[in-house]
């Protein structure tokens, strides 16, 4: 069986509250070929990992910088405390904070002297990826939060172009993955599973994806 990766990110959402009330609600199995991870707020990331979750938890962000006078940040030394990984480049960050491709590559380089494993998020095949990150998402931007996926055929398309250009052992698509489209990407040959938003802030919707990706 190919392994698979099921990352959910939960970006700016969900109070401690709320985390406490979705672990209440998930309740799902999966095979060891499988890694399901979960991407939080830093302030939530605590809160879960003291309840010693089923999957591997997730930051969405990181400082560019080490730890020291940079206020506001979260050092990936930090991060390391409570999670294995983090996402580095999503779109929204792209956007909405400016994050070049140069900011980003220090962020990768801080994750990595942490020992932070990092899922690079891309918006299409010709994007820059630093070398030794862990996962590349491929993430068209206008797919997220759309309800709009890319096809899987074309998903899987761009994947294999991204695989035998940057030599990424494993990318993943991400762009409004649901619990019901989500077999039709995971099927696809090149594709290594999925990163889902919207669909993992749901606890059972999110479970029910993790079951039916198989
Ligand atoms: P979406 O978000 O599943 O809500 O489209 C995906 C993402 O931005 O990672």
């Amino acid at each position: 069986m190919k392994s698979l990766i099921i990352a959910g990110n939960w970006k700016s959402n969900k109070t401690v509250k709320e985390a406490e009330d979705w672990m209440g609600t998930f309740h799902a199995a999966w095979d060891t070929d499988t890694t399901v991870i979960l991407c939080v707020p830093y302030m939530v990331l605590g809160f879960l990992a003291a309840k010693k979750p089923q999957f591997l938890l997730g930051a969405q962000d990181v400082s560019a910088f080490g730890d020291g006078a940079y206020t506001g940040e979260v050092s990936a030394r930090q991060i390391k405390e409570f999670a294995e990984w983090v996402i580095i480049g999503h779109s929204e960050r792209r956007k909405n904070f400016g994050e070049t491709d140069e900011a980003l590559a220090k962020k990768v380089e801080q994750a990595k002297n942490s020992g932070l494993k990092i899922i690079y998020c891309v918006p299409d095949g010709n994007t820059v990826i630093p070398t030794g990150v862990d996962v590349v998402a491929y993430e068209p931007v206008w797919a997220i939060g759309t309800g709009n996926s890319d096809t899987p055929e074309n998903a899987n398309t761009v994947i294999a172009g991204i695989k035998a250009k940057s030599q990424v052992p494993k990318v993943i698509y991400g762009g409004s993955v649901t619990a019901a489209n989500v077999a039709s990407f995971t099927g696809q040959p090149s594709i290594d599973g999925v990163l889902p938003g919207g669909a993992s802030l749901d606890a059972e919707t999110f479970a029910a994806l993790i079951t039916n990706a198989r």
